[in-house]
């Protein structure tokens, strides 16, 4: 198994879904174009591709499988919104993002925003309405509304912006990359074994593979930023799709410019030897994780 069969499988599975995310008549809308623009762009689809591999690992089959896909799905809307607004110019001002013009680029600053707005709501629609069918959905639904919010993904990019131009200690560094980045990837990690099981809050905390999973979300959350850091001062725009040397150019608080290229590697090892702990605890339990193994490997060296 490769990560390239992984994506694969992940994309065949996933973008029929995300296909049907609105109706023909919605796609007339400037604003349903401008998200559909971002989202189709062509993302890695990494955070589905983990939904896919925890269903898989913890057993999951049938219709559950199905719901696990309309999750990945309303997920992915809420990592392509935070990048629309990511890259507005009141936040980092890009203009490219995998491989094409952002989205305000294209369609002007406010239609992106409203394409930033929709996608969200349009996620929150969706975590509603299943919980709404399957209220044994309700924490999982709750958990990814929260996750991307001010405990979560909102509250780093609030940290994020903050801090530029700032010498921040380690621990905010840490707090803002596991809340901007690692808070979508534990929902991506967890959520799916929370569908499955339909757990509530109290059954969350307590479940032994509950606590491995998001143990190994935050091992993966934070080795996924410090590559991202890594490869804002390694790559090349032709190969990441996005600029390079932006977060030197903002002043921003990064892995890299607290730590040093050496010291963001060294500890982007140390997160990979993390995971992979976390991995045989859950291979020790009976789970197959190969497709977890896989993955990490790819975290740790990945170049776009
Ligand atoms: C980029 O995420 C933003 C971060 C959280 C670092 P991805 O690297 O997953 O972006 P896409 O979805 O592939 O464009
Ligand atoms: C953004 O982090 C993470 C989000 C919540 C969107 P970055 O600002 O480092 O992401 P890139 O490098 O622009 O993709
Ligand atoms: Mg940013
Ligand atoms: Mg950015
Ligand atoms: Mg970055």
């Amino acid at each position: 198994m490769t990560i390239g069969d992984l994506a694969k499988d992940t994309a065949l599975w996933l973008e029929p879904e995300l296909g049907s995310a609105f109706t023909k008549e919605q796609k007339e809308d400037i604003t349903v174009k401008a998200a559909l623009y971002s989202l189709n762009a062509g993302g890695k689809r990494i955070r589905p591709l983990m939904m896919r591999l925890t269903a898989l690992m913890t057993g999951c089959s049938g219709s559950k499988m199905a719901d696990v896909l309309y999750y990945a799905a309303t997920l992915e809307m809420i990592h392509t919104y935070s990048l629309i607004h990511d890259d507005l110019p009141g936040m980092d001002n890009d203009d490219l993002r995998r491989g094409k013009p952002t989205c305000h680029k294209v369609y002007g600053e406010g239609i992106a925003t409203l394409a930033g707005d929709l996608l969200l709501n349009s996620a929150c629609e969706r975590l509603f309405k299943a919980a709404l069918s399957n209220p044994g959905y309700l924490y999982a639904s709750y958990f990814m509304c929260k996750n991307a919010g001010l405990e979560g993904m909102v509250g780093g990019q609030s940290i994020d912006l903050d801090s530029e131009g700032k010498t921040i200690d380690l621990d905010l560094l840490y707090e803002l990359q596991r809340k901007k980045t690692g808070a979508l990837i534990e929902s991506a990690v967890v959520i799916p074994y929370y569908l499955i099981k339909e757990l509530n809050e109290e059954q969350a905390k307590e479940d032994r593979t509950a606590c491995l999973l998001r143990k190994l979300a935050e091992h993966i959350g934070l080795s996924f930023q410090i590559r991202d850091d890594i490869l804002d001062v390694e790559s090349d725009p032709s190969v990441l799709g996005k600029n390079t040397g932006k977060d030197q150019r903002d002043a921003k608080a990064t892995f890299v410019t607290l730590l040093g290229e050496q010291g963001a590697k060294d500890r982007l090892s140390q997160e990979i030897v993390s995971a992979k702990n976390v991995l045989d605890e859950l291979s020790k339990s009976g789970f197959d994780t190969e497709g977890y193994n896989v993955l990490i490997d790819y975290l740790e060296k990945r170049d776009s």
